[in-house]
């Protein structure tokens, strides 16, 4: 029997991820359909009884209504509950629903599985303080860099999500599924002395190929938050832009001289040109500038994986839809 997935967001014409479920399905072999559902902004909860009630056996969910998801559901990943968003809804047998985040480790498998790019004692600038930011702030510490900087234009706002998730690394939330993975603790200063070695991945049984701890070395990353001003003289070996300037053609006023020399530029957004803050990256000497088309691919892998327990591989994919 052929079991029934599908994308809900307002718009969704044009998402991918129909594309990428097809193309997943036709090489596992699994007997899925996968469709789109134009979600109402007044109605998220109706919309998704409905599709239960037809039978549906998982959704993703892209904006607006991440939030709406998690706030709907009351079973929820440590994933989804720091990352405040749920990307992913799981029907269980019975219709009792979960909720999952797998962006923050789609961005993860992208810049070290397919691009080799390790974070572990790096020099982190996270641009942006919104929900994209948000939802991939625990996987990057859990990655241990040396530090991690978020820079908002709106200062206050990366202020806070620093504070937010020094905190919850005080109340030892950031626990990962491998035993051998300690806690982490907090100074005064927000510094996050993190043991943590391992991409996370939620603790179920055989979850994840990802689950290779760098290092079990007890390692600290800086955590700050702070305006984009605060970054005159600072320099990184990877600048992640999870701000939506791009959508208008913009790139986030920083410094020009912040990449450090072989330094790497990731944009979480994709587009069939270079993005702004590709070209940004590029003009400033970037060893790599990287979109966020294989993010995309990734945490549509990891939402297939959660739904099918077969993990497809995601390199034919990303090359199909760059055209390749
Ligand atoms: P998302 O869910 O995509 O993160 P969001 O929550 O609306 O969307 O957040 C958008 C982020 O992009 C914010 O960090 C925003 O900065 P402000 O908090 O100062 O608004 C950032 N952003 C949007 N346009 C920007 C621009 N032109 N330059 C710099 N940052 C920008």
């Amino acid at each position: 029997m052929t079991d029934r997935y599908a994308v809900i967001g307002n718009p969704i014409a044009h998402s991918k991820s129909p594309l990428i479920h097809a193309a997943f399905a036709a090489q596992t072999g699994e007997p899925i359909e996968y469709g789109r559902i134009l979600g109402n902004p007044e109605d998220f909860a109706g919309d998704v009884r409905r599709f239960v009630a037809e039978g549906g056996r998982g959704l993703n969910v892209t904006v607006p209504f991440k939030t709406d998801a998690f706030e709907l559901l009351e079973d929820l990943s440590d994933r989804a509950r720091s990352a405040g968003a749920v990307n992913t809804l799981i029907v269980r047998d019975g219709g009792l629903l979960r909720g999952d985040n797998t962006d923050g480790v789609g961005l993860l498998r992208d810049l070290t599985e397919n691009h080799g790019f390790a974070l572990a004692g790096k020099r982190v600038l996270l641009l942006g303080a919104g929900g994209a930011a948000r939802g991939v702030l625990r996987p990057l510490l859990e990655a241990s860099p040396a530090r991690l900087l978020i820079a908002n234009r709106t200062a206050a706002k990366a202020e806070a999500l620093a504070a937010e998730f020094s905190h919850a690394a005080a109340a030892g939330d950031f626990a990962l599924s491998t035993p051998a993975v300690a806690k982490v603790a907090v100074t005064a200063e927000g510094v996050v002395d993190s043991r943590a070695g391992a991409i996370a991945t939620d603790a179920e049984p055989g979850r994840g190929k990802a689950q290779q701890p760098a290092s079990r070395q007890p390692t600290s990353v800086a955590l700050q938050g702070g305006g984009l001003d605060a970054l005159v003289g600072e320099r990184f070996d990877l600048i992640i832009n999870a701000t939506s300037s791009g959508l208008e053609g913009r790139v986030p006023e920083i410094p020009a001289d912040c990449l450090a020399e072989g330094g790497w530029v990731y944009d979480m957004l994709y587009a069939d040109q270079p993005t702004p803050f590709c070209r940004w990256g590029q003009a400033r000497g970037a060893a790599r500038a990287l979109d966020g088309l294989g993010m995309l691919v990734e945490q549509a892998a990891e939402s297939f994986w959660l739904w099918r327990a077969v993990r497809p591989d995601t390199a034919p994919v990303i090359a199909r839809l760059r055209g390749g």
